[in-house]
């Protein structure tokens, strides 16, 4: 799927117009849609049936899929087929297949698409999507999802993550081919292992806990605090060393030894700043600064649970 910026660019301006006419309109607007929606939906006169609708168009890739499923009493196979997304078609049919009279989500506006789905789609790890960074910014269902013609696991509308959500979000996914980056490239992980596409309640959809610190130690546990000795930084975020989507340096730091540090210690009477070359053709110091550099001693930056770990080298 290819949804071109001026479609986010559209999507923006008619977020902002949406969001004025809100406030307005809000009130006395939205729940006098809902009841026309159940009024027709209710009155079983109104749906063709599947097989009806199957003498005039084929299934289009609807068959094999988890949507098909009439064992699972949840799926629109089991509930009104093509309807339960179409909505009733007996007028569209009778009609000999009027366009005008049938719901095509894909002709809709972003939300409205939306809303053909999330009343089966608004549970568990869908529950937080009303409101969140994808929603608000007109990403709908049907920018990721294609129900008739997926490309990829999931419906979704392209091979994998890596190439859906670089549609949109390039210059993330291109640090995945930096040097050095978790094994999302390689299909161990993906883009949904840390974040939740449909709305989460941590900062930048992450998927586990409430914080970044908490989002990467659901997996590396071996680094969640408290310690005996913290490390500031290290309980601020993690994201203050490392570059959770890939960078250039070892163990996807932000920057290089010594200077992932000196961003901070610089003025300390120990060790001096890398500036200081004279203090390095004669000295001890040489080794603060080569090779793993800083952690050679300080090797519990993460923090140290030993009594005399202050200054984390044990
Ligand atoms: C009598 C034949 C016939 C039957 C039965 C029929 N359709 Fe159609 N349908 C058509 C024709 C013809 C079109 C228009 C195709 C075109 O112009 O590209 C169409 C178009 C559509 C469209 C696209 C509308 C759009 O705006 O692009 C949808 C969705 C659709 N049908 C769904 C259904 C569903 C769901 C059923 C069963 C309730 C159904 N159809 C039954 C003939 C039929
Ligand atoms: C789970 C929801 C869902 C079900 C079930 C479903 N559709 Fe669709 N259909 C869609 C959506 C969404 C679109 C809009 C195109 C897109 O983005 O995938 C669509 C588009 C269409 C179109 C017009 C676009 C095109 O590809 O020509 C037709 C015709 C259609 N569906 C027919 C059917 C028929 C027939 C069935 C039952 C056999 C069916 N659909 C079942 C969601 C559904
Ligand atoms: C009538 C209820 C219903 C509607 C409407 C519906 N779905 Fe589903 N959907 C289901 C059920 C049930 C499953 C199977 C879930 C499961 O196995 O946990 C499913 C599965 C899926 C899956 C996972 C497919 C897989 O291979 O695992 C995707 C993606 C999906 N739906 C997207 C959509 C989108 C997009 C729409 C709107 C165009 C939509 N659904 C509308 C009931 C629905
Ligand atoms: C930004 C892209 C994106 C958007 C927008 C999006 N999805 Fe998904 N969806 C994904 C990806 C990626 C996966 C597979 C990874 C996962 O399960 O989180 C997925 C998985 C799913 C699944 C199967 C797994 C599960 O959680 O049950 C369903 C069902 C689903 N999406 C429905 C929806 C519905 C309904 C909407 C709209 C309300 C939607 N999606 C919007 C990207 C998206
Ligand atoms: C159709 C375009 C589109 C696709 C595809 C898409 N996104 Fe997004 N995404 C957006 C937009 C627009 C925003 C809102 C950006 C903003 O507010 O700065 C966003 C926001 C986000 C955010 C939150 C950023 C923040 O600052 O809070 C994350 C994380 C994210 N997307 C991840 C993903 C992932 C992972 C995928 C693939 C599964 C994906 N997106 C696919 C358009 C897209
Ligand atoms: C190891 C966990 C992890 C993986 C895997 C991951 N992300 Fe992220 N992502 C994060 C964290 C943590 C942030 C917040 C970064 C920050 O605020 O500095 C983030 C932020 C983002 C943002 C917001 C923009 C930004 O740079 O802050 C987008 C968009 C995003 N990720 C998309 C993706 C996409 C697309 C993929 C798959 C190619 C992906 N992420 C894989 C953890 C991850
Ligand atoms: C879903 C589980 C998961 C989450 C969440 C996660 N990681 Fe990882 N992390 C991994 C895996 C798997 C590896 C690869 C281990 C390997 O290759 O041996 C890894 C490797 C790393 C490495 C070492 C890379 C190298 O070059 O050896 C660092 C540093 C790292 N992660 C930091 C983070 C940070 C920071 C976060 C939070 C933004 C985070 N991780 C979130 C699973 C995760
Ligand atoms: C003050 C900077 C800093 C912060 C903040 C930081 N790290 Fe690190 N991290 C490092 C350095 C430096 C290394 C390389 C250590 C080495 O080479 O022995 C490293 C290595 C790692 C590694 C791979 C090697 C190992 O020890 O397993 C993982 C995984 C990791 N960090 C995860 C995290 C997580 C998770 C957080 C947040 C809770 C975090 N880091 C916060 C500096 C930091
Ligand atoms: C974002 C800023 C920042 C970065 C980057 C940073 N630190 Fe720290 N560091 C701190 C703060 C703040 C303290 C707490 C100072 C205090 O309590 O007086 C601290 C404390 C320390 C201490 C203990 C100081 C004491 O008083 O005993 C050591 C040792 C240390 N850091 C080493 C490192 C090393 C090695 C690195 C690089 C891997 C590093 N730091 C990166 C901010 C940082
Ligand atoms: C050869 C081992 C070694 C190397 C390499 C090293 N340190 Fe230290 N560092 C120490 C020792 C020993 C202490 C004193 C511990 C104490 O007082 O208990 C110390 C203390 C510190 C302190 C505590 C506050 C202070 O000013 O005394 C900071 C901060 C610090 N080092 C930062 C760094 C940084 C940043 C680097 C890399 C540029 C670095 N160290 C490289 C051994 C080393």
């Amino acid at each position: 799927m290819l949804v071109p910026r001026y479609v986010t660019r559209l999507g923006l301006a008619l977020a902002v117009a949406l969001a004025i006419a809100g406030l307005f309109g809000a009130v006395a607007a939205k729940p006098a849609a809902p009841e026309t929606k159940v009024a027709v939906a209710q009155d079983p006169a109104n749906y063709a049936g599947e097989d009806t609708c199957l003498t005039c168009h084929e299934d289009k890739g609807y068959k094999g899929t988890a949507h098909a499923r009439t064992f699972n009493e949840k799926s629109p196979a089991a509930s009104k087929g093509c309807e339960s997304c179409h909505g009733p078609g007996r007028e569209h049919v009778e009609a000999g297949g009027d366009k005008e009279k049938i719901l095509n989500p894909g002709k809709k506006g972003v939300r409205q698409a939306s809303d053909t789905c999330t009343p089966c789609h608004d549970r568990a790890t869908h529950a937080l999507w009303d409101g969140s960074q994808h929603d608000m910014r007109q990403v709908g269902c049907l920018s990721c999802h294609s129900v008739h013609n997926p490309a990829g696991d999931k419906q979704l509308k392209a091979k994998d993550e890596v190439a859906l959500c670089g549609q949109c979000h390039r210059a993330v996914v291109n640090r995945q081919f930096r040097f050095n980056h978790m094994p999302v490239r390689e299909g161990k992980m993906s883009c949904s292992s840390c974040h939740n596409v449909h709305g989460s309640s941590n900062v930048k959809l992450l998927k586990a806990g409430t914080t970044i610190d908490e989002s990467c130690t659901s997996c590396h546990a071996e680094k969640r605090g408290p310690f005996l000795w913290d490390h500031a930084p290290v309980s601020e975020s993690c994201t203050t060393c490392h570059d959770p989507h890939g960078s250039n340096n070892d163990r996807m730091l932000v920057a290089k030894q010594p200077y992932l540090c000196q961003r901070c210690h610089v003025t300390s009477r120990h060790p001096p700043t890398v500036y200081e070359g004279y203090l390095l053709q004669n000295s001890q110091n040489a080794n603060k600064i080569f090779g793993r550099s800083c952690v050679s001693c300080h090797q519990q930056v993460h923090g140290s649970n030993a009594p005399s770990g202050k200054a984390f080298l044990r």
